[in-house]
């Protein structure tokens, strides 16, 4: 009934408009080929009839485009109005140079690793929810990423990879707005920054522990049976793992301490805009690099499994490391102190 009104609403006002004196040419142009048919059926009853087309047409449309009919799109998010824009208007943006098109891959590799609850517009169809359980009571691990081919989560090339995203946003940022990447780059250091944040005690001033990795690698032990499956003879699709993963934590663990400080110090230079985040993650640095300092040791001395994959030698390197990036982002002096001498 409602359309019905609607049609009659719309057919009314064109005839009023076209009374009010369309000439010749406007009609022809209107009513194009058809102007024969419109001479044989009336003008009323003519017009009405394209009135009612247009209207199916774009009610077609409509459904066609509706969102929850594709839920695999990229553009899940998008309002009805910019889909139908999308739709509606050419696309002529040129092909993006092979360098833009090579950084856009490289950070989809991030996406296609998360692990946790990906947002809606992660883009990787192929990807779920996942390591929803990571952790124990009391210490959340869920998020962060999965290492490489398996869902194993170390804190130790996480903690390179952000700092050096961080650095790249830092030196390049600009070529990252050209590239329309700016903000994926910065969900992603920040997807990786909040992981290392929960896996200390991030609030307090002083710490004596990191659980530094989610998910158990050694296969030397097993015994052809799996009765306590593990990340690399029980391997699947992350999505898939209902099996409890073991957290492992370090005690005296410098290198990666100092190493993990260098990517939340870098990452609040990146962050310089949101304050509150900005300080969270000053503050942690800062923390663990005292840490670092106090109780030293390599960590892959405390986390055997670690040895095997990511095998640390010594910490001297992250001391200057960390303490760099620490400089960098509080002006400290006393960090340039510890990287230069
Ligand atoms: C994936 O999504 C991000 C936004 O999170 C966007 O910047 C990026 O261009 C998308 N990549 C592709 C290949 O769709
Ligand atoms: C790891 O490095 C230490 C120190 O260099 C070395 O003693 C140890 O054998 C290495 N472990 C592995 C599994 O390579
Ligand atoms: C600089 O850092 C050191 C720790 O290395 C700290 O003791 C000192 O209070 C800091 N100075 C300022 C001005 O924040």
């Amino acid at each position: 009934m409602e359309s019905n009104a609607g049609d009659d609403d719309t057919s009314k006002n064109l005839n009023d408009f076209e009374k009010a004196n369309l000439d010749e040419a406007q009609e022809s142009r209107l009513l194009g080929g058809r102007k024969e048919k419109y001479v044989d059926l009336g003008r009323k009853i003519c017009v009405t009839i394209l009135v009612v087309a247009f209207i199916v047409g774009l009610i077609t449309f409509i459904i066609q485009i509706d969102p929850n009919n594709q839920s695999d799109s990229c553009h899940d998010n998008d309002g009805l109005v910019v889909s139908i824009i999308r739709k509606v208007m050419p696309r002529k943006q040129p092909q993006p140079d092979k360098y833009t098109q090579a950084l856009r891959k490289a950070l989809m590799f991030f996406n296609a690793q998360r692990s946790g609850p990906l947002p809606k517009h992660n883009n990787v169809s192929w990807r779920g929810d996942s390591g929803m359980k990571d952790g124990f009571i009391g210490q959340n691990l869920v998020g962060g990423f999965c290492d490489g081919g398996d869902a194993i989560k170390f804190n130790f090339p996480q903690s390179f990879a952000m700092t050096m995203l961080s650095w790249s946003v830092i030196e390049y940022s600009g070529k990252y707005k050209a590239a329309g990447e700016l903000n994926h780059v910065k969900e992603i250091i920040k997807w990786g920054t909040d992981y290392l944040l929960k896996t200390f005690d991030s609030s307090a001033d002083t710490i004596d522990r990191i659980y530094a990795q989610v998910g158990t690698g050694d296969t030397s032990g097993w015994t052809g049976k799996i009765d306590t499956p593990n990340d690399r003879y029980c391997w699947m699709r992350p999505e898939d793992m209902d099996y409890p993963r073991d957290v492992h934590e370090c005690h005296r663990c410098s290198d990666l301490a100092a190493e993990m400080a260098a990517a939340l110090a870098s990452a609040s230079i990146v962050f310089k805009d949101n304050k509150k985040y900005s300080k969270k993650l000053v503050h942690g640095a800062e923390t663990l690099y005292q840490f670092a300092r106090d109780k030293r040791g390599r960590y892959s001395a405390d986390i055997t499994d670690a040895s095997i994959f990511y095998n640390s030698t010594s910490y001297w390197d992250e001391f200057i490391w960390g303490a760099t990036w620490l400089f960098y982002a509080t002006g400290n002096t006393s960090y340039l102190e510890r990287a230069t001498s």
